[in-house]
């Protein structure tokens, strides 16, 4: 990969040792996938924020690049915990202290302590065409599909390496020929919940394969939250990085192969999802906010819990940005939910969090991401169901 003669002196080390490591990872990115060069981006989103995900070596190594500082806007991905009420959750001290640590470390280096899969409703919103370098996989899919912004999935360390150098490899999905869909997925039937986008999500990207850029034809509307939805769960089963949709104003390639979801793909992509649990008496946990709830979304639970009350029984866990944490605090939204035994959770992730050694086992959520991860992440079983019934299942 082509070096400007300023990006050679980083990598000689000229400009401090954060900097420098920062470039190693660019360039060996760069080499492996025959970019020509580096070009700048606009924000970073960055992974490798949990304790569970990076353990003492990550926090070791993010402490030891205490003198580089990051060129763009930068936030990070969801922890394991709520940075304040971690101990409401039943973290462990010692895993919060050292989960603090390394947000703490990331902050050193100028890097914003806004903890969420959905950057672009708490200020990181890139414009269309530009490029960025985020690393969660849900928002990685929105940003180049709905924001139209160009990223590819980066890991963590690129993520960080990128965010300090103000630049990325120009490759992949930054490439506007490799942004072309080549198959199309025909909706054929009325799609209205947001939990109904999750399985046809999931259904694209257990079809396809990462690299394969579907087209969504026959949406009639679609709103934040579906679109974050088909997003989320889309990366969850096939490492796909983007969609192109009618709804979006994208064009459909022709020719190309077309693939069917109708009602009774909706029915099989559910029944036979493997392992799923089918005992809601065997619910210990209801998580909800997989990607973090919009303030949309907050307003709807709210509703559905009108005149019922949490069972003693059961946890219901939502989670949420700081940002629309806030606004729902403005409108009344948190009271109503908190009045009737919800718990409201910022910063955090439930897949990351340390549930099974909390002492949970069995967990409801309405989003297939969170399903596919609550097993292999947080190691407890779960079981998909609608929101609404995500809601009965926690209460009465
Ligand atoms: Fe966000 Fe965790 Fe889901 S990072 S998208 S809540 S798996």
């Amino acid at each position: 990969m082509y070096l400007s003669k300023d990006e050679e002196r980083i990598l000689k080390g000229e400009y401090g040792y954060a900097k420098q490591k920062a470039m190693e990872i660019l360039v060996a990115l760069g080499d492996l996938y025959e970019a020509e060069r580096l070009i700048p981006i606009s924000s970073a989103q960055i992974a490798g924020v949990s304790y569970t995900s990076i353990g003492d070596e990550g926090l070791e190594w993010i402490e030891n690049l205490f003198d580089g500082r990051v060129e763009v806007l930068s936030t990070l991905n969801p922890l394991g915990m709520d940075l304040d009420r971690w101990n409401i959750m039943g973290i462990p001290m010692e895993y919060a202290s050292k989960q603090v640590r390394i947000v703490e470390a990331y902050m050193k280096l100028g890097i914003l302590p806004i903890c969420t899969c959905t950057p672009y409703l708490s200020g990181n919103l890139p414009t269309p065409g530009s490029h960025i370098a985020w690393s969660e996989s849900s928002a990685v899919v929105f940003a180049n599909s709905v924001l139209k912004a160009k990223t590819n999935r980066e890991g963590g360390p690129s993520a960080l390496a990128a965010a300090l150098i103000g630049k990325t490899p120009f490759y992949g999905l930054h490439l506007d020929e490799n942004r072309r869909p080549s198959v199309s997925v025909k909706v054929e039937m009325d799609l209205e919940e947001v939990w109904e986008y999750s399985v046809l999500g999931f259904y694209i990207g257990r079809i396809l394969k990462g690299g394969v850029i579907p087209f969504i034809e026959g949406l009639k509307e679609c709103n934040l939250d579906k679109l974050k939805a088909v997003s989320a769960a889309m990366a969850s089963t096939g490492g796909l990085n983007m969609f192109t949709a009618n709804v979006l104003g994208d064009i459909k390639p022709i020719p190309c192969e077309t693939l069917s979801f109708d009602y009774s793909t909706l029915k099989e992509v559910i029944e036979t999802l493997p392992e799923n649990i089918t005992d809601r008496g065997s619910v210990d946990i209801v998580c909800l906010g997989c990607p973090h709830l919009s303030l949309e979304e907050l307003n709807t639970i709210a509703y559905l819990l009108k005149g019922r009350r949490v069972k003693g029984d059961v946890k219901l866990w939502l989670f949420t940005s700081r940002a629309v944490y806030s606004a729902a605090e403005r409108c009344g939204l948190v009271d109503e939910i908190v009045s009737v035994g919800g718990e409201i959770y910022r910063d955090a992730c439930p897949a990351l969090a340390p549930l099974s050694s909390i002492g949970y086992k069995v967990m409801a959520t309405d989003s297939l991401k969170m399903w596919f991860y609550g097993r292999h992440l947080a190691g407890v079983k779960t079981l998909f169901l609608p929101t609404i019934e995500c809601i009965s299942t926690a209460s009465r």
